[in-house]
C-alpha cells in the first residue's frame, strides 16, 4: 500500500486497508488549482510529514525543542498560516485529507517562507494514535470541524469521547484543546464531552455567563466566512479545555 496521497481522494492508503474507527471525513474528488498542485509538489517533499503507523520524534522534525501544536483540518490553511507566522517560537503540526486545502497551505507556507509548520496528509485519528507520543503537545486546534448535521451522521464528528480521550494523553499536563464551532448542537457536544474527560479542566468556569464557552484567544483570527455569519446573527463557540 501507498502511503502518497491519492490526488483524487487526498488520504493516503491505510495498511491492509483496516482503519479501525468511523471517519470523519468523506473522499472528496477535488481538483486543484495550478498554483496548489504546484506548491504541493515543491513542498511536500520539504515538510511533509508521511504517515506511518511509529512514533514521530517531534523535536527531530522541527529541528528544535519548542512547543508543539497540532492543528487538525487545516481546511484552505489561512487561519494555520496566520497563526503560525505570528509565533516563530512555536511549532505546528497541521493534519488534513483535503489534498486542494493541503496544495493551498504549501502555497502559504512557501510564500511566508514559514519554517515552523509541517504538514501530514493523513486522517488525523490514525496520525494522534500511532504517531504523537503521550505527553509530547502543547496544544490542540480543532477549528470547525465537520459539523455533520443530520442526526444520522453525528457519529462522524471528530469530537467523541474516545478521540478526546487520546488528544488528552497526547497533551503535557498544561497544555491546552481548543475547539471552535458555528453548529450550536456541535457546540454543545463538545461542551459535554470534554466536560466529561476526567483529564481535562475547563479553562472558563461552569458558573461564567458563558455557561462553559470560553472567549475567543487572541490567536484565533476571525475567517471571513465567521465575520460574514457573525454579522448575521450566527453563533461561534470556542472552547478551551486543560490537560490537569
Ligand atoms: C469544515 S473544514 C474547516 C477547515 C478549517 N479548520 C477552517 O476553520 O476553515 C473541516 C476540515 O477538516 C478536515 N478533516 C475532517 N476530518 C479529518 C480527519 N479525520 N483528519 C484530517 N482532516 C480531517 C476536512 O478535510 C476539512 O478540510
Amino acid at each position: 500500500m501507498s502511503d502518497k496521497p491519492s490526488p483524487q481522494t487526498g488520504v493516503a492508503d491505510d495498511p491492509a486497508g483496516r482503519h479501525g474507527h468511523i471517519r470523519s471525513f468523506v473522499r472528496r474528488a477535488g481538483r486543484l488549482s495550478p498554483a496548489q498542485e504546484k506548491y504541493y509538489a515543491e513542498m511536500m517533499p520539504k515538510i511533509g510529514i508521511p504517515y506511518a503507523p511509529q512514533p514521530l520524534d517531534l523535536a527531530a522534525v522541527f529541528g528544535r525543542n519548542a512547543p508543539k501544536i497540532l492543528e487538525i483540518g487545516t481546511g484552505m490553511g489561512e487561519t494555520t498560516a496566520h497563526i503560525a507566522a505570528a509565533h516563530g517560537d512555536i511549532d505546528y503540526l497541521g493534519v488534513e485529507v483535503h489534498v486542494p486545502g493541503i496544495g493551498a497551505l504549501c502555497k502559504q507556507i512557501a510564500e511566508r517562507q514559514l519554517s515552523n509548520l509541517r504538514i501530514c496528509a493523513h486522517d488525523a485519528v490514525a496520525v494522534v494514535r500511532d504517531m504523537l507520543p503521550e505527553n509530547s503537545l502543547a496544544g490542540v486546534h480543532v477549528f470547525f470541524p465537520d459539523p455533520w448535521h443530520k442526526a444520522r451522521h453525528n457519529k462522524r464528528r471528530l469530537i467523541q469521547a474516545p478521540f478526546v480521550s487520546l488528544l488528552a494523553s497526547r497533551l503535557k499536563p498544561g497544555g491546552y484543546i481548543h475547539c471552535a464551532t458555528d453548529w450550536e448542537d456541535y457546540a454543545q457536544q463538545m461542551l459535554a464531552v470534554l466536560s466529561d474527560e476526567s483529564a481535562l479542566l475547563n479553562s472558563v468556569a461552569a458558573t461564567d455567563s458563558a455557561n462553559g464557552f470560553a472567549p475567543r484567544p487572541a490567536y484565533r483570527p476571525l475567517t471571513k466566512f465567521e465575520n460574514r455569519g457573525l454579522r448575521l446573527g450566527h453563533g461561534v463557540w470556542d472552547l478551551v479545555f486543560i490537560r490537569r
